[in-house]
């Protein structure tokens, strides 16, 4: 106890200077180190102007994208918006799964990881000039996954009719499969539903949460905002979850 009273004098004047001492300058994003990232690692797919026109970009199948029409897929914030600096991280964190030239970057430092984000958003200003009003949406906590939800769930994928698109029963085969387009005039594929690791945005509860309230933009994946209530689409992801993604689990009752 007596230390403890000797302690607080020297306390409070440690208190009073850091008071009085300037708060630290905002951090500025370090847009060199973002550009020598760029340059040594991104380049060569999204190009030298961001365009998605980098020297090996004709060569693939799904073409990276051209940073400077704003349009993303993986997002917080609502179909059509700009993403959120944190969603540009963690998708370049994760890379953009198995079906696609994507890489994965989670080797690079965090400061140059946030550093490139810094940089690709220069591609695009005006548009990332409204970043911040961009609105994040909110998950829920999980609905639990009773047979009930799963069933729930299964009617909406029936009633909304993903399986035009993505198969009655998941495999990527619907009627419409083979006549779809991008945004940007591209052919786009739905995946097959019980192979998580294509999934571009990940394929936890959260990740599936996310892409059926958000959409993918520019993809032909369309948003169940505005379709389905916050449960309702819960309701989706246990019974994605249950049936294509981890099947064979038993159900809580
Ligand atoms: C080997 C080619 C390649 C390299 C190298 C590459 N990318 Fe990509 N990137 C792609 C492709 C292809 C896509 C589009 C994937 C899709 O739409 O499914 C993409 C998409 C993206 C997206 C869009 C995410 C969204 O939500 O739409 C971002 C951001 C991105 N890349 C950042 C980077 C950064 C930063 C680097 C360097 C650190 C990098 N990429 C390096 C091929 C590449
Ligand atoms: C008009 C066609 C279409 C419809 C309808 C559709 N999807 Fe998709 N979906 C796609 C395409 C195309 C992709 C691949 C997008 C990409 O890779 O950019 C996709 C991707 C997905 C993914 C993988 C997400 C990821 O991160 O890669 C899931 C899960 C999914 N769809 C579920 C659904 C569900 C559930 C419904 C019904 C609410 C649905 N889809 C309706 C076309 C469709």
């Amino acid at each position: 106890m007596k230390t403890v009273i000797r302690l607080l004098p020297v306390l409070g004047l440690a208190l009073s200077t850091a008071v009085a001492q300037d708060p630290p300058a905002a951090q500025e994003p370090d847009l060199v180190l973002g550009k020598k990232v760029y340059l040594q690692s991104c380049v060569v797919c999204h190009g030298i102007s961001g365009k998605g026109d980098g020297i090996v970009a004709g060569n693939l199948l799904v073409k990276p994208r051209n940073f400077t029409d704003g349009r993303f897929k993986v997002r917080m914030t609502p179909n059509g918006k700009v993403p959120l600096d944190s969603d540009l991280y963690r998708t370049i964190n994760r890379g953009m799964g198995h079906d696609n030239a994507m890489p994965a970057w989670a080797n690079l430092k965090v400061d140059e990881k946030n550093a490139v984000v810094a940089y690709i958003k220069t591609f695009a200003p005006k548009k990332f000039a409204r970043q911040d009003r961009a609105k994040e949406i909110v998950i829920p906590p999980r609905t639990a996954a009773t047979v009930e939800s799963i069933a729930e769930g299964e009617k909406w994928f029936t009633a909304i009719q993903c399986g035009k698109c993505h198969g009655e029963t998941g495999r990527g085969d619907g009627v419409s499969a083979p006549t779809l387009v991008d945004s940007w005039g591209y052919k786009i594929v739905p995946p097959d539903l019980s192979k998580p690791w294509l999934f571009i945005g990940g394929s936890e509860p959260v990740d599936l949460y996310r892409t059926l309230r958000t959409g993918l933009t520019g993809s032909a994946m369309p948003t169940v905002d505005g379709t389905l209530t916050e449960d309702q689409t819960w309701d989706l992801v246990n019974f994605l979850d249950y049936n294509f993604i981890r099947p064979g689990r038993s159900v809580p009752r």
